[in-house]
């Protein structure tokens, strides 16, 4: 009989859901052909979504919530992984419809997996997690369209997790940063992260023109709704607008305008499903193009037992920057 690990479980309840932190073997796990032994996790905002239910992204019951987890890899039956490798996981709908990384111990299609760069030591591969690898793929949808000298970049939803790391990077990769946020009481912070203004998110967060003066050379929006639509009326000819998040909203109250009359290009950014090369490919840049001590300080640690606080806390818009479970804590 194997031996028992932690793991923080989802229950469907008749008024909803519930969570406890249970003992489990390895035999209660799910189908894969990796096994891993977890070392962190980390908290996103679809785990927020998913350890309160305020939205169903849970599809199967009981469910072991955590989109991300890193781990080594203890027993394998895929060609790519042997014993002993370190490995990533981002979505796939881990989390959501197969057990995640909110336990000690992982089984997964390897498939899903991509080595952790040897730069990335396992506690800041999860301070990145998919907030993180997702802000990658935002700047690399940006980049193609945007020499570092195009004029300003805007990063909505700044002091959060996606928008704390894209600061970070595009600063580091010699971008002019303006990180918009509601929380005036981060400016120092986002100041740190390598943005060279500030802006209160309500300047973009009510209906605005259809066709607004031209600020932005391209943008990371992790917000969504009127916050979106008023930054690609704003984007300068040519721009490029990299849409990931609705913590505003789902909806998209745009008008064509900037598109047809000054080329603004909208990309959609998805990290759950994006192609094995593509992830590959954004951990390697992260390896080479985020700073670390940036990285650091926009990170804190918890144990599994905070998750259900701060799952609210994270919808509510009350965690900043990266939040990394250590399960083993
Ligand atoms: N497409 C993908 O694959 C993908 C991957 C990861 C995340 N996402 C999405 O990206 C978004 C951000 O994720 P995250 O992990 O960075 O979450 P997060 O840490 O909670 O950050 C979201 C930030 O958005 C801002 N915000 C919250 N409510 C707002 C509102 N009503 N109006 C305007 N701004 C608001 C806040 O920033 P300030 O306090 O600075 O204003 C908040 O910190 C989420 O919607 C998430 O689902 C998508």
């Amino acid at each position: 009989m194997s031996d028992s690990f932690r793991a923080l479980r989802l229950n469907k309840t008749d008024d909803g859901q519930s969570h406890e932190i249970v003992d489990i073997t390895e035999d209660a796990l799910m189908d894969g052909d990796v096994s891993v032994a977890v070392s962190h996790s980390t908290l996103n905002y679809k785990d927020g979504l998913d350890l309160t239910g305020a939205v169903p992204v849970v599809r199967t019951w009981p469910m072991i919530p955590g989109i991300d987890f890193v781990g080594t890899v203890e027993r394998s039956d895929h060609a790519d992984y042997q014993a002993g490798d370190s490995v990533i996981l981002n979505g796939w709908g881990v989390g959501e419809g197969h057990f995640g990384g909110y336990a000690q111990k992982a089984r997964v299609n390897g498939d899903w997996l991509v080595k952790r760069p040897e730069a990335i030591s396992p506690a800041r591969a999860m301070a990145i997690g998919t907030a993180g690898y997702t802000a990658m793929l935002c700047v690399m949808a940006i980049e193609p369209d945007t020499p570092t000298d195009a004029g300003e970049v805007l990063v909505t939803g700044a002091a959060g997790g996606v928008g704390s790391v894209a600061v970070a990077l595009l600063a580091k990769l010699g971008y002019q940063v303006v990180a918009s946020t509601g929380r005036s009481e981060e400016a120092d912070y986002l100041t740190g992260l390598g943005a060279s203004r500030i802006i209160d998110r309500a300047e973009l967060s009510e209906q605005g023109r259809p066709l607004d003066k031209e600020k932005w050379a391209a943008v990371v929006d992790a917000v969504g709704s009127h916050t979106l639509a008023n930054a690609i009326s704003q984007t300068r000819y040519g721009g490029t607008v990299a849409a990931c998040g609705l913590a505003q909203g789902p909806d998209l109250p745009a008008s064509v305008m900037p598109f047809i009359l000054r080329g603004v290009t909208l990309r959609g950014v998805d990290s759950v499903m994006a192609p094995k090369p593509l992830r590959e490919q954004a951990w390697a840049r992260l390896a080479t193009d985020l700073d670390f001590a940036k990285l650091d300080a926009m990170t804190s640690t918890a144990s599994m037992s905070d998750l259900p606080e701060l799952g609210q806390k994270i919808l509510a818009g009350q965690t900043r920057g990266r939040i990394v479970i250590d399960v083993n804590a």
